[in-house]
């Protein structure tokens, strides 16, 4: 029996030519009997596989097929619809549909939707098996993931072609439970606090000048954004940037290393996991100057270290608190990464390093490393900092609740 959907959740199921389309009729009563509004649009070359009639029936709907109705003459605004819609589920999705939301082409009002949307795209892939595996499908299907489409894979089994393996569309059962589990997901946080740093840290020379560094912000942000996505309470105390707060995330500014100490202290004390990403800087200067210095002679600054806040923080851990430290590093990166898990008291930490061709400050890519207290070790390949951070999060969440890493 299908989970109910608490509100009528507004559905544009998109059904493209294949094969599999006939499963569609399934999935489309599983959608109504959960109480869905469904709005089906199919591509011209899915009525080949399933009727426009056999899905009006069952959506209790008119069919959109075209950008005008071949009746009426009337326009089938995608605009509307895309705005409509609290999700859009395409399945199956051919291998051309794949490719065409890939390049923004729209040349069918399944795709112009799909473009004017604001809602979570879903897809399910079906085709066969070489055209599953082939490169410029599984390239595709990274882009979009890459993008924030949802993609449920197709299943190992027997084909249309008579061949077998990946390719098949699940079950319409599976589909809506895959469906429904995207709609609805679980909020693992939910209750929990959560604090993270980020940004730079500017250290005060005179009035008008500063010791800072190049960090953007972006690798913090997007953590705390992906914690508070899953339900979690996120405090962000953030140094000097020029980025958006995210959704459902209580930010406090900082300027300094010593005010960021004071923030992430106070703050630390009733949380259950703390990730540190700041790039604190790790110097001030000794005696910060009232008025501005003139430009005469060379000057000569004296700079004194910084507290270490991650290093605090290890301290004062309490045994329910999950702590999860940085490290940027130019060289040696594994070796001074695990000195400072083991140094700071920290349950793992995350190395990025400046060697990395798009890792580290300013780029929208990272590329991470996990050490943890025991000697485990993860190795991530070059991706977004949304993706990074959703790792570190489901990470910084198996390791909070059993200790361990995930296997991701
Ligand atoms: O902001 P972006 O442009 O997106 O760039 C992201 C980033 C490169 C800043 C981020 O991914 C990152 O690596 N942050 C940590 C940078 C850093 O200061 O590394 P570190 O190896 O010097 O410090 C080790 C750890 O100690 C870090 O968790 C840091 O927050 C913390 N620290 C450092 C110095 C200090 N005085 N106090 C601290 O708490």
């Amino acid at each position: 029996m299908p989970t109910p959907v608490n509100k009528p959740l507004k559905i544009i199921l998109g059904v493209t030519g294949g094969i599999a389309a006939y499963k569609i009729p399934m999935l489309l009563r599983l959608l109504k009997k959960a109480d869905a509004d469904v709005q089906v649009i199919m591509t011209p070359s899915a009525e080949r596989f399933v009727t426009p009639e056999t899905l009006s029936v069952l959506s209790e709907k008119q069919v959109l097929c075209d950008f005008f109705d071949p009746a009426t003459g009337m326009w089938n605004n995608h605009v509307d619809l895309g705005l409509w819609a609290d999700a859009i589920l395409i399945a199956p999705a051919t291998a051309t549909t794949i490719g065409k939301m890939v390049h923004g082409i729209a040349d069918n009002l399944l795709l112009a939707t799909h473009l004017s949307a604001r809602c979570p795209v879903i897809i399910a892939p079906a085709m066969d098996l070489d055209m599953y595996a082939h490169e410029s499908v599984t390239e595709n299907l990274k882009t979009l993931e890459s993008r924030g489409v949802h993609i449920i894979p197709a299943e190992d089994g027997p084909l249309a072609s008579g061949l077998s393996g990946p390719g098949r569309l699940p079950e319409p059962e599976t589909l809506f439970a895959e469906f429904m589990k995207i709609m609805n997901p679980e909020l693992p946080l939910k209750g929990k606090n959560i604090m993270v740093s980020a940004g730079p840290t500017f250290e005060p020379i005179d009035p008008v000048r500063f010791i800072g560094n190049h960090s953007s912000g972006k690798m913090g942000y997007a953590i705390a954004d992906a914690f508070a996505k899953k339900g979690a309470n996120v405090t962000l105390v953030s140094g000097p940037v020029s980025l958006q707060t995210p959704k459902n995330v209580s930010r406090i500014d900082v300027q300094t290393a010593e005010e960021m100490r004071e923030a992430c202290l106070k703050e630390s004390t009733n949380v259950d996991i703390i990730v540190m990403a700041a790039a604190v800087a790790d110097y001030k200067v000794e005696t910060r100057a009232q008025l501005k210095i003139k430009k005469e002679e060379d000057l000569t600054l004296s700079l004194v270290k910084n507290p270490d806040i991650l290093q605090e923080l290890g301290k004062a851990k309490t045994s329910s608190q999950t702590l999860i430290g940085f490290a940027l590093e130019t060289n040696n990166g594994y070796d001074y990464a695990k000195d400072k898990v083991v140094r700071k008291n920290l349950d793992f930490i995350v190395l990025n390093s400046l060697a990395d061709e798009g890792a580290g400050f300013g780029h929208d890519t990272n590329k991470v490393y996990l050490f943890d207290k025991t000697g485990s070790e993860k190795a991530y390949p070059l991706m977004s900092k949304k993706m990074v951070a959703d790792i570190i999060v489901k990470q910084a969440i198996s390791y909070h609740f059993s200790g361990n890493f995930a296997d991701i």
